[in-house]
């Protein structure tokens, strides 16, 4: 029998598209996009400078990553992982070279908080321990392992009765906490070397070399979240590479397939030992499409010089870009966070009445730059004088 809805009860009431209404909306609808340029219904061109968040980098309509996915498409579009495929193996090795870090085993999956939850299964796995250190301002996804050791999830969105292991969170930066978090309970650290939402903030060379030697001394499992400041983003094939330092795991994402879902677990000789079949699983995870575009996504970053253009038009945004609103700068490549006198989200709305998308951060005073890795300084202008035209 249904009870019926006490009169007080709102009756549900469905989104007026259908979408589940949790997403706060940007006020621009996209129409189509083509390089570092959106072509919007109300506002006509936008420049770019969210990409997708973190996803589009090599910007809209890349010729050499259409024809991969058309490519493979037209060829085959689906096998099971338990169906050797060729473009699997050749996306997996590809991965690992650009990587260059010895992590030369890879699980390939879907979302970049599917990554972490395998990331942390195997840490668990290999150690038999109960415990994970998580960094204070990290974020590493919304599935129950991934949510666990994202800061603030519990007050704010968690939503599952209980995390299910113990969690505790470092500050960030500071060296002096290690030795007291990561113990021999330990099962793994994770940390994001630059993070995204926590305001591209980035860990610093001291602090991530202090987590090796203790995860080290422990015996703790080092992972690096970089689903958002991998594949490039910071100018180096990954932060591990910009920091030198190389952890157990890397997990990746969003820049990884441009726009098509993939994200990877990269696993050190000491991690993949743990491996045994059926461990771990997926469906979709490492599908043909997604390893075809993982090499176009590589393959452009090398051939078009990408890395070094995002460390150059980076470094450009950092020294043209501290004017009106903006007082300074932190993270890396195009993992920018302008920092700003006002309130971000002031700045940003005032942005894109200038044409110019920008994203912000958990720190309402950050702007956030994931910008394409396309872009040229000649974009970058037209950033530094929409932000000189702004009220201080
Ligand atoms: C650092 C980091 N980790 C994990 C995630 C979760 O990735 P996904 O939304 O693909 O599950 C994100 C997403 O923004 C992220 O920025």
């Amino acid at each position: 029998m249904s009870v019926p809805l006490k009169a007080s009860t709102p009756a549900p009431r469905p989104a007026p598209d259908h979408l589940a209404a949790v997403f706060a909306q940007y006020p621009l609808e996209v129409v189509s996009a083509s390089g570092v340029w959106l072509n919007t219904r109300d506002r006509g061109r936008v420049l770019d400078l969210y990409g997708g968040h973190a996803v589009a980098a090599l910007g809209y309509g890349h010729p050499g990553w259409t024809r991969a996915l058309i490519a493979q498409a037209e060829s085959c579009q689906f096998q099971t992982n338990a169906v050797p495929m060729d473009v699997r193996s050749r996306a997996a090795a590809r991965l690992v070279r650009f990587a260059g870090l010895g992590l030369d085993t890879v699980f390939l999956v879907n979302s970049g908080a599917e990554a972490n939850e395998n990331a942390l299964k195997m840490a668990f796995r290999l150690t038999s321990r109960p415990q994970v250190v998580a960094v204070e301002h990290g974020f590493h996804g919304r599935t129950a392992a991934a949510a666990a050791v994202t800061w603030g999830a519990a007050q704010k969105w968690y939503g599952l009765p209980r995390t299910p292991f113990d969690v505790s969170f470092i500050p960030r930066r500071d060296i002096a906490a290690i030795e007291r978090h990561v113990t021999e309970s330990t099962a793994a650290v994770i940390v994001e070397p630059v993070q995204g939402l926590g305001g591209a903030f980035d860990m610093g060379a001291p602090f991530l070399e202090a987590l090796r030697r203790r995860c080290d001394a422990t015996g703790a499992v080092l992972i690096f979240d970089e689903v958002q400041c991998g594949v490039g983003r910071t100018g180096f094939p990954f932060a591990a590479n910009m920091y030198g330092v190389t952890p157990d795991m890397i997990t990746t994402a969003k820049a990884l397939g441009n726009g098509f879902p993939c994200a990877a677990l990269l696993m050190s000789p000491r991690v993949a030992a743990a491996l045994k079949p059926d461990a771990l699983g997926t469906t979709f995870g490492g599908g043909p499409l997604a390893c075809a575009v993982i090499e176009a996504v590589i393959e452009a970053i090398e051939s078009q010089h990408l890395l070094e253009q995002v460390r150059r038009v980076g470094a450009y945004i950092r020294s043209t870009c501290i004017v009106g609103p903006v007082t300074g700068h932190q993270g890396a490549g195009h993992l920018t966070g302008l920092i700003t006198r006002r309130p971000a989200k002031e700045i940003q709305a005032e942005l894109l009445q200038r044409g110019i998308l920008t994203g912000t951060a958990s720190d309402p005073h950050v702007l956030r730059l994931l910008a394409p890795f396309i872009l040229e300084e000649e974009h970058v202008d037209l950033l530094r004088e929409a932000l000189a035209s702004l009220p201080a």
